[in-house]
């Protein structure tokens, strides 16, 4: 006796919030009994989107800094002169526990209902012990009580706040400081299901041997490593994650071919970001055909935040992969799906639809998977599946 059903021409059978049969509808319906079958009727049924990269907790906005960078003044500019990612730790020190959910919650939902059943969340607005921990106690409360799991990534080094400035070296010591610490919270809130650290190694942000410096603190506690490289700047970053064994490399815009070379060969994914340079009116992309033309794997993610990307839809996400990285709606699906499952250390779990992963599905309201991709602007998810549960839709 399965709980859910799912029939197209083909149908999937759902116990326990897992998938426990992937076959024919015919052999299906043989084999399985439901109260609680789901006629697809011909529609897309695919699996959720895994978004493997967000900044989704954070406090207020940067309305203002988007109609200064309409204006001319660019984003490490509006950075270095106080604003940027400074501006929004400002606002979520100040915030409550209670309105950072809040708001938070409803990005959420949102994300839920465009498709996205498993996402990654940074911390990094808040830069100090305790408004660090506040948004890690934020991830994991979110993750309690909303449907979609979340996977907390550990980001203190997003940007030297403003009570470091001029020694950005003094402000990784507090970053060495914070990890077991994040570590220990995590441990206790969380078991071993992953957890990791990440670094903006950016010229105005971190440097490769700062980043460095993190990320091999973070390694023997037991942390997967991520980090943002290549935005704007190429520092060497993609070098760094390849040689540290890093889960992901993220962003990858200009990146030097040598590196794309070593990414390719190596275990550590791409995860192109498009929704950033979009958002901030950039003209250039991750090189995703080099990229999966030397063999690599490459994932999408949204990079969901105040400053570069306020987007909540991996749909959007994979309009702007095939125009402006050249994907084929079939690789931007996989590449938001399972690839960006393994970017987050879930690859056994979740983002394929086979027997034992959980049963986190989405079926669109069209019938033919390139609408993704082809279409944007408009949610083509009609009905939303989380761990064998209806959850939107
Ligand atoms: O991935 N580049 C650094 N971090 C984010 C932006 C965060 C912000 O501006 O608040 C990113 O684009
Ligand atoms: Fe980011």
């Amino acid at each position: 006796m399965s709980d859910l059903a799912i029939i197209k021409d083909g149908a999937l059978a759902v116990r326990d919030g897992r998938i426990v049969a992937v076959g024919t509808s015919a052999e299906l319906l043989a084999e399985y009994r439901s109260e609680n079958v789901i006629e697809a009727g011909g529609r897309v049924v695919m699996p959720g989107f895994v978004d493997p990269h967000t900044h989704l907790v954070w406090a207020g906005d940067r309305a203002g800094e988007f109609e200064q960078r309409l204006a001319g003044a660019t984003y490490m500019e509006i950075m270095a002169a106080g604003g940027g990612i400074m501006s929004t730790v400002r606002a979520t020190r100040a915030a409550p526990l209670e309105g950072l959910l809040a708001q938070s919650r409803a990005r959420l939902d949102t994300m839920l209902a465009h498709g996205t059943t498993t996402a990654e969340v940074k911390t990094g607005y808040g830069l100090e012990l305790a408004a660090e921990l506040k948004q890690l106690e934020a991830i994991y409360l979110l993750d309690a009580t909303h449907p979609m799991d979340l996977v907390p990534t550990f980001l203190g080094a997003h940007a030297v706040p403003a009570e470091y400035q001029g020694r950005a070296g003094d402000y990784v010591d507090l970053v060495l400081v914070m990890l077991p610490i994040m570590r220990k919270m995590h441990r206790s809130a969380a078991g071993d299901r992953p957890f990791f650290c990440d670094v903006f190694c950016e010229d105005g942000a971190f440097d490769l041997a700062q980043s460095r410096r993190v990320l091999e603190a973070a390694k023997p506690l037991g942390l997967g490593l991520k980090i943002h490289v290549d935005e704007f700047k190429p520092l060497g970053g993609t070098r760094l994650a390849v040689e540290l064994g890093a889960i992901s490399a993220d962003h990858i815009v200009c990146t030097p071919p040598d590196e794309i070379e070593l990414l390719a060969r190596s275990d550590t994914i791409a995860v192109g970001l498009p929704g950033t340079p979009f958002g901030l009116g950039h003209h250039e992309y991750t090189p995703a055909r080099d990229i999966i033309g030397a063999g690599g794997a490459l994932a999408l993610a949204s990079d969901l935040n105040p400053g570069t990307c306020w987007c909540e839809s991996m749909q959007l996400i994979i309009a702007l992969a095939c125009r402006y990285m050249g994907m084929t709606p079939a690789e931007a699906i996989v590449a938001s799906t399972l690839n960006g499952a393994c970017a987050v250390g879930l690859g056994q779990e979740t983002g394929s639809l086979e027997a034992g992963k959980w049963a986190d599905l989405i079926i669109l309201n069209v019938d033919d998977y390139r609408h993704l991709g082809y279409r944007f602007g408009s949610n083509l998810v009609g009905t939303v599946i989380k761990r064998g549960t209806v959850v939107a839709g």
